[in-house]
């Protein structure tokens, strides 16, 4: 498993079409349109260079283990994205994070692998301390990852996702070094 930075490229881009399905995005929403897909796409791209954060694809071999690989060589599949932005909370700035894995490589480990990994490239930035996820509140993988990841699960909280679509999450927190 290795995180790579998003590049604004077809093979990224295919990663988030491939993910654009109604089984993949069931807690999400449902598929979006090519063209918002299009801008999530940039946005993504973009994070880094506005430092609002930072978005990876997820390598991994078919078959393979969730071990990191550190050799930048190998060539391997997109399986996923992790990543983390900016968002408004209870009257400051956090982090927020987000993460989906391809069913062909689910049910293996590679997103408790990449959200570590994730939280240690957070926390080498050293810019918000706290990193939260919010999963809705009937999702069993996503909110087990968050607890096999080290996330502390503060309580539930009711958001607009999609805009005019209520939704209920839980609003899971990990702090990215000591205080
Ligand atoms: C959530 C998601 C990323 C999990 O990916 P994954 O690589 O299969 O997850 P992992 O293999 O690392 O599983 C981690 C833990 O989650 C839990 N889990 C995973 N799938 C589960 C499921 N279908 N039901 C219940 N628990 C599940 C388990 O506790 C698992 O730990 P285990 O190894 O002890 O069983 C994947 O299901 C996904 O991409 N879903 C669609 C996109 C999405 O909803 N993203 C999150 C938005 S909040």
């Amino acid at each position: 498993m290795r995180l790579d930075e998003w590049q604004e490229t077809d093979e990224y881009f295919d990663l988030l079409a491939a993910g654009n399905t109604p089984e993949m995005t069931r807690f999400l929403g449902g598929p979006e349109p090519e063209a918002k897909l299009r801008e999530r796409h940039v946005r993504y791209a973009g994070l880094a260079g506005a430092g609002a954060g930072r978005m990876f694809g997820i390598r991994a071999g078919v078959g393979d283990t969730a071990a990191i690989v550190d050799s930048v060589d190998d060539v391997l599949p997109l399986a996923g994205s992790v990543g983390y932005w900016e968002r408004e909370w209870l009257g400051g700035t956090v982090w927020e994070a987000g993460w989906a894995v391809l069913p062909a490589f689910q049910g293996r480990g590679l997103a408790v692998a990449a959200v570590m990994e994730m939280q240690e490239r957070a926390a080498a930035e050293r810019r918000h301390r706290m990193l939260h996820a919010y999963p809705k509140v009937d999702h069993p993988a996503s909110n087990g990852v968050c607890l096999k990841t080290g996330f502390t699960r503060l309580g539930p909280a009711d958001f607009e996702y999609p805009p005019g679509h209520r939704i209920r999450c839980n609003d899971w927190c990990f702090a990215l070094w000591d205080d």
